[in-house]
């Protein structure tokens, strides 16, 4: 099932290391809920950033779709990546994230905890700093 949803999502973070990094993004999911909420990798090296993304890319497709759309074109809430998308008017990467950790999703809002919305966070960001 996931894997039929799976094929509409554009793969765009270089396909050997997709399945390294849902590896470690369901190795943090599963292990890392309590005692160490991030992944182990220092925040700044790409095993992290790409067990982030990977975990963003799924908190969006389940989370965020409903009114972003999965392409981030936007249905009911504005584009967040493309032509159509105002999300680089944000000056920095924080703002971004407690804009979404406060007001997203809309539907229930302050629902994500602080190490998913920095996830999705980044993910969003991401696309508009490739
Ligand atoms: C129920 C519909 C809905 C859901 C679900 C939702 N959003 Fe939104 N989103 C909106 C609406 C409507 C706006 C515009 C209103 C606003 O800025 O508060 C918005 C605005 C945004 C913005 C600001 C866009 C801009 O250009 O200023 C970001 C970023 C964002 N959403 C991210 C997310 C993320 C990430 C998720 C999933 C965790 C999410 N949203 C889930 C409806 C939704």
């Amino acid at each position: 099932m996931s894997a039929d949803r799976g094929q509409t999502v554009p793969m765009r973070y270089g396909q050997p290391t997709t399945t390294i990094a849902l590896c470690a993004a369901a190795l943090t999911i599963i292990c890392g809920c309590g005692l160490a909420p991030r992944p182990s990798a220092a925040p700044e090296s790409p095993t992290y950033k790409a067990a982030l993304l990977a975990q963003g890319r799924q908190i969006f497709s389940t989370t965020c779709t409903v009114c972003h759309g999965q392409n981030g074109q936007g249905i009911s809430g504005p584009a967040l990546w493309g032509e159509d998308s105002a999300v680089s008017d944000f000056p920095s990467f924080s703002p971004l994230e407690t804009f979404i950790q406060d007001n997203m999703p809309a539907s229930n809002p302050g629902s994500l905890s602080p190490t998913r919305a920095e996830a999705v966070a980044s993910f969003v960001w991401h696309h508009n700093h490739p």
